[in-house]
């Protein structure tokens, strides 16, 4: 792990929440995290863990009833909450994009795919001639590996596979340094879903920027980041190097039981003990640590006292079980 270089994101004590008639959904709580310059760093979680809502704030494309409630989003040193609207306008794609969840269906459908590239261009670079943009739309799908050709076609015209591709070419156009992205192989099948991974290493290998990949889905975060940072009800609960996803390495007894729940497909018998129990109502959250309902190790100080992120191994980890090592 990088730590000697400027981050391109830094999150400090990020919290974010939704105001509701129930009352306020939590549904990022004290988020610290850093992704430096050419790393892949996944993000993992249940549905409803406050991924979607992690990433929208860093954009600051938060929704109408949301509000940031605490800390700090900088990217490439700029507090990205400083900057003016204007400013955040160029920010953005510029420096930082997104794959937004269900994304391949976000294309515009009465517009052909170079229409859609071209407004990129268009927004961020007015003084562009005509040939320029089309050219570099040229390019950008000739860097996805889809048929220029198809620069004329209509998202419906496309598989699901390239209308993924093409959201991932406008993300990048701009040469962004981070890019986040949001489940973005979710509704692709097994194969597409190879292929667009596939593609998104080699174009960050290529083209030198960092990305934050947010998915539920463990073993395919566990294949691409170096990084992996699990997040658990709001909270990121643990920070690991990616190759340290395995069992035999000390870890927090929610990702413990992620591990578990990966079926050993080399085994001869498929044992999937998952996680018992439901994830935490976000407005009443359980005191102390908000894991402890669902805990096999839980002790009466896990039922009052939220635990702190100490570092275990190069990992951190918020986890009571862990109390010995040193508090970041
Ligand atoms: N507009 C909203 N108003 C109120 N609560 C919301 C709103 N959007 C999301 N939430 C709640 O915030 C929490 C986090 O949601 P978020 O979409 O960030 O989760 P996620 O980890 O991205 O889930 P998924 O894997 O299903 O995409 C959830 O409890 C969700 O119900
Ligand atoms: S702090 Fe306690 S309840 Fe929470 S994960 Fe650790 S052992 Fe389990
Ligand atoms: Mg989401």
């Amino acid at each position: 792990m990088s730590t000697n270089r400027q981050p391109v994101l830094e999150l400090r004590n990020v919290s974010v929440g939704y105001e509701s008639t129930h009352g306020v959904v939590q549904a990022v709580r004290n988020v610290s995290l850093n992704v430096y310059p050419n790393e892949i760093v996944g993000l993992i979680g249940e549905s409803g863990s406050g991924k979607s809502t992690l990433a929208n704030a860093v954009m600051r494309l938060l929704r109408d009833n949301a509000f940031l409630m605490g800390g700090e989003v900088i990217v490439q040193g700029q507090n990205v909450y400083d900057l003016s609207h204007k400013e955040l306008k160029q920010f953005r794609w510029k420096r930082m994009s997104m794959v937004f969840q269900s994304a391949m269906n976000a294309l515009n459908p009465v517009l052909t795919v170079e229409e859609q590239i071209v407004d990129v261009f268009r927004a961020h670079h007015p003084r562009m001639s005509k040939q320029e943009v089309h050219n570099k739309a040229v390019s950008l799908m000739e860097l996805v590996s889809i048929h220029p050709k198809h620069l004329r076609s209509y998202p419906h015209e496309l598989s699901g596979g390239m209308r993924q591709r093409v959201v991932i070419a406008i993300a990048i156009a701009l040469e962004p340094d981070l890019v986040i992205m949001d489940e973005p192989t979710t509704a692709l099948d097994v194969v597409v879903q190879k292929s667009i991974l596939d593609k998104i290493q080699e174009l960050q290998k290529a083209k030198g920027f960092a990305v934050l990949f947010i998915s539920h889905d463990f073993s395919l975060v566990a294949e691409l980041a170096e990084k992996v940072a699990i997040m658990y009800a709001g909270r990121v609960v643990e920070v690991t190097d990616g190759r340290d996803l395995q069992m035999d390495t000390r870890h927090h007894p929610y990702t413990e039981g992620l591990l578990r729940a990966i079926p050993e497909l080399t085994a001869e018998t498929v044992t999937i003990e998952g996680i018992p129990g439901n994830p935490p109502d976000l407005v009443h959250l359980p005191a102390g640590c908000a894991f402890h309902p669902r805990c096999k190790y839980a002790t009466e100080l896990c039922q009052t006292v939220p635990p702190n992120e100490v570092d275990v191994e190069g990992r951190t980890i918020a986890c009571h079980l862990y109390a010995d090592e040193v508090v970041k």
